[in-house]
């Protein structure tokens, strides 16, 4: 296993479709899904896609703790790593209501800044692991959140994209400002 160079917004390969992988269960993809989790895991993240490690193929992984409230957001925030972990490969996601949430995000791709971004509140999603069982699941909260970040990688759009209002996308260092302003 191997930690990986994350890339930044600005690289192209951030901004293009990543491709359908083939087989899942190929060696080939279980050795990026073993490096892709170790990446997560060093830099503390809730998830990463593999366009963010240079690798334009549909695989994402991510680990969403169940209990944590929408709009919380705690200065030397720290992800839950005994949360369950999900690998997730060629991911479909049906949106399953026409409510919407607003969260506070961050990227590995976007280092240093945090953005307050509106979506879906409840999805469904699909696809496989790299076992090759299918995987399928509703999701509220953060947990749909992170699905929806992870997945919007594959397509190449990043969070910011995403916002209504970038007066609310700001330094991670700023978030004290923002805490009770973020219903
Ligand atoms: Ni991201």
């Amino acid at each position: 296993m191997a930690i990986l160079k994350i890339a930044r917004m600005g690289h192209p390969l951030l901004g293009r479709r990543a491709d359908p992988v083939p087989d899942p269960t190929a060696p080939s993809i279980h050795r990026l899904v073993a490096d892709m989790l170790e990446t997560m895991a060093d830099a503390n993240g809730a998830g990463l896609a593999a366009p963010q490690v240079y690798v334009p193929l549909r695989v994402v992984v991510f680990q969403a703790p169940a209990e944590r409230t929408e709009g919380e957001l705690a200065e030397a925030e720290r992800f839950d790593h005994t949360a369950p972990l999900t690998v997730l490969i060629n991911p479909e996601i049906e949106v399953l209501s026409q409510e919407t949430e607003g969260g506070w995000e961050g990227c590995l791709s976007v280092p240093g800044l945090r953005g307050f971004v509106e979506r879906p509140a409840h999805i469904r999603y699909s696809g496989f692991d790299h076992e090759g069982h299918p995987i399928e699941r509703t999701a509220k909260g953060f947990h749909a959140r992170v699905v929806q970040h992870e997945c919007d990688h594959l397509d190449g759009i990043l969070y910011p994209q995403r916002m209504s209002d970038l007066k609310k996308l700001i330094f991670e260092s700023e978030v004290r400002h923002w805490t009770e302003a973020s219903e």
